[in-house]
């Protein structure tokens, strides 16, 4: 037999046992579907359904050719529950329902997935994470949904509400889109960040509305290639970078995009942020451009003092160096005097700071801007001046 007609022969051979005949017409790959009220989930809001889900996936996982999880619209309690691979071939979990957290929970996990390649999450359902008794307390750290260890994977069209901790985070992902998400939290609630993006790269989040407790998204290190575009947050922390400078473990940061997005009624617009005096890392090309601030208290931050209720040892320079970062046409309102901070290390001055079309206006009268240990190359329109 020759090589062509064996891989045919092979091919037909796994689309029959995946049952994808029927789709050798539509271009689609074929696929095997779970469901996971076939293996007994029950959707009546009280019982749990985390065994049910996790054998579902695991069968899925193990079929060696594409497959597809689904849970199907209505309400369901859900436990903490870890969908690991790695799997034999590309996996998809389609979530239509609404999944609800445990009110309490022990530990750092609810949703996890990790350990997978080729992964697409997505549905027209919501991850409830039954946030509001644990905002109070400062214990609780279990984002609704935790991918890590993942190559390639997809994420599009869930609401995730009232998480315990941030909606969404990644970390050690490789290529991953985030995509027509919208999260919602009260505006007090404590660390409900909305996407925590850290020791990742290649990580695009677009199209998405972000109102939250916390900041909207937030980057921590070891970053490469990540974009963040016609995101709408508020209200909301931001979108921010750091803390960086807090781990002796700590790895660089670069090429981070922040496009077409706007922050409203939020306590900081778009902000990078270092402990002074701890320990090394770097930030270099940070774009931030087409963004539009409304009604924000620090529309434009650079900190590298940071130090939140005095919990740094010491207020000596921070040793994270900034450079190359771009603010092009940043446009809006502040309800604070100093507009623009920009508080760079004495010991590591921000290198290449770029202004360019910026013009923001403070309500209360005449804005300010207040430069530390940085000389920002300016041009086009300058509002507020004094750096
Ligand atoms: C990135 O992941 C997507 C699936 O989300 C895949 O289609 C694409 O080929 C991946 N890109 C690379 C360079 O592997
Ligand atoms: C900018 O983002 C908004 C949504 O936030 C979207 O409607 C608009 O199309 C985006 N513009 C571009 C040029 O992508």
């Amino acid at each position: 037999m020759k090589g062509s007609s064996m891989t045919t022969v092979v091919l037909l051979l796994v689309m029959v046992m995946c049952g994808g005949m029927s789709n050798a017409h539509d271009d689609q790959p074929p696929q095997s579907v779970f469901d996971i009220t076939k293996y007994g989930a029950v959707c009546d809001g009280k019982t749990d359904i985390s065994k049910a889900l996790t054998k579902a996936w695991c069968d899925a996982c193990a079929s060696s050719c594409a497959s597809k999880v689904v849970i199907p619209p209505g309400d369901y309690l859900c436990g903490v529950t870890n969908l690991a691979g790695p799997c034999k071939a590309p996996i998809e979990l389609e979530i239509n329902g609404n999944l609800k957290a445990p009110s309490v929970i022990k530990g750092e996990d609810w949703l996890v997935v990790q350990y997978v390649n080729d992964v697409k999450i997505f549905g027209t359902g919501t991850l409830d994470g039954q946030g509001g008794q644990c905002w109070e307390k400062k214990g609780d750290r279990a984002p609704n949904m935790r991918f890590q260890n993942i190559n390639n994977g997809w994420v599009e069209g869930l609401t995730s509400k009232d998480s315990k901790f941030f909606h969404m985070s990644t970390l050690y992902v490789k290529n991953m889109t985030l995509t027509k998400l919208h999260m919602i939290a009260p505006a007090e609630s404590r660390n409900t960040d909305g996407i925590h993006i850290s020791r990742s790269s290649c990580i695009t989040v677009t199209d998405s509305t972000i109102a939250t407790g916390d900041d909207c998204v937030s980057m921590a290190d070891g970053l490469d290639t990540i974009t963040i575009r016609n995101v709408k947050c508020g209200p909301s922390h931001g979108i921010s970078i750091g803390s960086l400078g807090k781990y002796v473990t700590e790895t660089p940061l670069k090429s981070i995009t922040i496009q077409n997005c706007t922050i409203a009624d939020s306590d900081n617009g778009i902000r990078i942020k270092s402990w002074p005096d701890m320990f090394s890392t770097s930030l270099t090309d940070v774009h931030f451009e087409d963004i539009i601030l409304e009604n924000v208290d620090n529309p434009i931050i650079i900190d590298q003092m940071y130090c939140p209720d005095g919990a740094c040892k010491s207020k000596g320079p921070s040793k994270v160096q900034i450079s190359d970062v771009f603010f092009k046409n940043v446009k809006g309102t502040s309800k604070c005097k100093e507009i623009i901070q920009l508080i760079c290390s004495s010991s590591h001055p921000c290198q290449n700071v770029q202004m360019c079309d910026v013009d923001i206006t403070y309500e209360g009268g005449v804005g300010q801007a207040v430069c530390e240990n940085v000389k920002p190359v300016i041009s086009g329109v300058m509002n507020p001046k004094g750096c």
